[in-house]
């Protein structure tokens, strides 16, 4: 027993002479300042928006730092700093180290989580919970200016929050991106991710360990030309793409409403409202949003409508790969073309309208060609399979070509503005078609 308690003394010690311990509800804490789990240390925003602290989620019996809303009957946590490493008991304590790093130690003093931001000796560094939920490490000489040397902002968890960014600084490499729980009880990451891809063009994407699951379609300077943001009274949305940044967020409407969007640990990116009439979190929207939205559903060179009872539809002048399969709605195997397309007389290309562009898997992107242009660079390229504007943007500019198979199509409830331009051989050209599509 001796042993042990030497250590445990010195503990002790320590954070009774060397830390003073955070009393009243304040929203910054200094060198020399500590949280402690066993004191119910808190901080919490100046407008008592968010509160940061030590929590238990659900039935798990282990403790986390994190921020939760701080004013709502359902403890809502948005961010863990800890979701690696959670401790086993109440014995976490948080504080700013002489070198300016902010960590959560265990009661051996081990390092539990930290900023681990090298270099910030010099500074008077201060952490602070801002009203956006966002905790904050600054020079206090800087006084509130948003010169952060590091934010819970760019670690994200599983929510994304108002005036957060999802996707990338391209000036630094960082990219972030929404990681789901593990389960309602594990903060721990789980299968699920959340972000954007650069492939040529931006898209979102939705992962499952790795595999695509769902996809927002590429970003075509106006919008993700497969997901139509519904206009509500909540969130303005935000989406910057240039030579710098590549994100979404979104800024709220009224600066009083509750919201976030989230990750669930099942899967699905909700949208969220808190309904202070039934005191509960309230879905505005969320994705995937139906069967066609399920990555590649339908298979190559197939095309997926939901309001169809056979929802997946080969392309004009294809067939499915597996007719037997079709007949009893096994769609996954996909289409073929009827006759294979190389470039004999005659090929050219058959319009679609509405339709959610093909996945970026093989793409060439050159944005200084016109659509004509576009079409003569795919006709004599045996291997290119269709075209489009790149851009939406001034009725339509540049060019992207796609190479081998198109996955995952979906037709549009709302016509987009770009138009798909699929090859197609001379007998299939002339074949009486609506919107493109062969039914079988
Ligand atoms: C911390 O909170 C718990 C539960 O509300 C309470 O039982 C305990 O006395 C508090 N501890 C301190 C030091 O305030
Ligand atoms: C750390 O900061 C000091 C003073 O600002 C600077 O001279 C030094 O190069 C920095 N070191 C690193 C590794 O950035
Ligand atoms: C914002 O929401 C609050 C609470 O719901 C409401 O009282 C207020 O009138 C709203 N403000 C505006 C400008 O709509
Ligand atoms: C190209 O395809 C057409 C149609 O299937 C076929 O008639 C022709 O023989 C093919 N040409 C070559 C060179 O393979
Ligand atoms: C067709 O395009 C693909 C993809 O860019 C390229 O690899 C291939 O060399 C091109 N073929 C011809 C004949 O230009």
């Amino acid at each position: 027993m001796g042993i042990h308690i030497l250590p445990l003394f010195c503990y002790l010690f320590v954070v009774t002479f060397s830390y003073s311990e955070i009393s009243m509800a304040t929203d910054i804490l200094r060198q020399f300042q500590a949280i402690s789990d066993i004191d119910n240390g808190t901080l919490v925003s100046v407008g008592k928006v968010f509160q940061l602290g030590f929590f238990t989620p659900g039935n798990s019996k282990r403790r986390y730092l994190g921020i939760w809303y701080n004013n709502i009957p359902s403890q809502t946590v948005v961010w863990v700093a800890n979701r690696y490493n959670p401790l086993d008991d109440s014995s976490g304590v948080l504080r700013i180290e002489n070198d300016g790093n902010l960590v959560l130690l265990d009661q051996k003093e081990r390092v539990a989580w930290s900023t681990n931001t090298v270099n910030l000796s010099s500074r008077n560094i201060v952490a602070q919970l801002l009203d956006t939920g966002n905790l904050v490490l600054r020079d206090e000489r800087n006084g509130n200016s948003e010169n952060y040397v590091w934010q819970s902002f760019d670690h994200p968890c599983d929510a994304m929050l108002a005036g957060m960014k999802l996707g990338w600084d391209l000036r630094i490499g960082l990219n972030r991106y929404l990681t789901s729980w593990k389960s309602a009880d594990d903060p721990s990451p789980g299968d699920f991710s959340y972000g954007i891809e650069i492939q040529g063009l931006a898209q979102l994407v939705l992962q499952k360990g790795g595999a695509k699951m769902f996809r927002s379609g590429p970003w075509n300077g106006v919008e993700f030309n497969g997901i139509s943001v519904s206009p509500n009274l909540a969130f303005i949305p935000k989406i910057i793409n240039n030579a710098e940044e590549v994100y979404v967020g979104f800024s709220l409407s009224n600066e009083s409403t509750l919201t976030m969007s989230e990750l669930s640990y099942y899967g699905v990116f909700k949208f969220l409202v808190w309904d202070n009439s039934y005191f509960r979190w309230s879905v505005l929207n969320s994705l995937p949003r139906d069967e066609c939205d399920t990555y590649g559903q339908c298979g190559p060179n197939a095309i997926c409508t939901f309001s169809d009872a056979r929802i997946c539809s080969c392309l004009t002048g294809y067939k499915p790969i597996f007719p037997q399969d079709w007949d009893i709605l096994i769609w996954a195997g996909g289409c073929i073309q009827n006759t294979p397309l190389n470039c004999s007389a005659g090929e050219g290309f058959i319009e679609l309208e509405g339709v959610k562009m093909p996945d970026l898997l093989q793409i060439l992107v050159e944005p200084s060609l016109s659509l004509e242009e576009c079409r003569l660079e795919c006709l004599k390229n045996c291997s290119c399979t269709a075209y489009a504007n790149s851009a939406a943007t001034g009725g339509g500019t540049g060019c992207l070509l796609w190479f081998a198979d198109l996955i995952d199509m979906k037709k549009l409830t709302l016509p987009g503005s770009q138009k798909l331009y699929i090859r197609a051989g001379a007998s299939d050209l002339g074949t009486c078609v609506w919107f493109g599509l062969m039914y079988m």
